[in-house]
């Protein structure tokens, strides 16, 4: 039998009315977040259509804001529907066995170009073979982290992409650390970046295309993953995200 008016009654309510209350405040943090490029899109747009009937051309410049904006929201929704995704388990995991310099280099490929245009130096380590999951959302942890390091750290930085089998105290896993050499982050906001929407300057991530949801996404696909994702940092000396897989065999 069920506990009936006991504790476990007030705990649940509690938790119920925690997650009614994140509910609220996350609808409103995606309607905020939609709501500033849009009113930009509209601003421009009713401009050049104003601009155009009174017989002066269009303004290549605000075509071009449109279409950062466009991109700023579909890139936003994107992000949105595979958080869902993730965390709802709607989108089943294909685990394989996974070759780790193969998995690293092909998601280290696609920022290329992001590297190079901050002169970054990106190194990697790889002491084990191999790590049991799904090979679309590793190589997700792996391009969201880079590029976070990439993104946050001054130019001409490095950033260090390590793989390691470890014991720890819930036993033996494969490790992925994510280490650069950048501003770091204050300790009292390193659990906190892993929250929806959550980035330590606003202005700068918008303006480098950031959704404020990269972190989230680590967070739920190691979630998925039965394991962890989690930060260290040393202010001016730069940031650590460690990735734990729990040690699996294919079946
Ligand atoms: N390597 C890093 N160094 C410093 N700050 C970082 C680093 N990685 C993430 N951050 C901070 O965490 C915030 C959240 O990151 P993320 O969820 O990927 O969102 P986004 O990159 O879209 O802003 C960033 O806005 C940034 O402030
Ligand atoms: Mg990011």
């Amino acid at each position: 039998m069920g506990n009936l008016g006991g504790t476990d009654n007030i705990d649940v309510i509690a938790a119920l009315k925690k997650a009614e209350k994140m509910r609220i405040e996350f609808v409103a943090n995606v309607s905020h977040e939609l709501r500033t490029p849009l009113t930009s899109i509209k601003g421009y747009a009713e401009t050049l259509l104003q601009d155009m009937e009174e017989g002066r051309g269009a303004d290549p410049d605000f075509l071009k804001i449109i279409l950062k904006n466009s991109n700023r929201l579909l890139a936003l929704i994107n992000d949105l529907l595979d958080l869902s995704a993730i965390e709802s388990g709607a989108d089943e995991l294909h685990p394989a066995t996974l070759d780790l310099h193969e998995i690293t280099q092909h998601a280290l490929h696609a920022l290329q170009l992001n590297a190079e245009n901050k002169h970054s130096t990106i190194l990697t380590e790889v002491h084990t073979p191999n790590v049991y999951a799904d090979p679309k959302r590793v190589e997700q942890v792996i391009t969201n982290l880079v590029d976070n390091a990439i993104k946050y750290c001054p130019t001409g930085s490095t950033v260090m992409v390590k793989w390691t089998l470890e014991r720890d105290d819930f036993g033996e896993a494969v490790f992925l650390r994510v280490i650069d050499n950048g501003p770091g982050i204050a300790e009292k906001y390193l659990d906190r970046l892993f929250e929806r929407f959550y980035r330590l300057d606003k202005g700068r991530s918008r303006e480098s295309g950031g959704t404020g949801l990269g972190l989230s996404i680590v967070k739920h696909v190691m979630q998925r993953h039965d394991g962890s994702v989690t930060a260290e940092s040393t202010l001016g000396a730069g940031t650590t995200f460690i990735c734990r897989f729990p040690l699996r065999t294919a079946p």
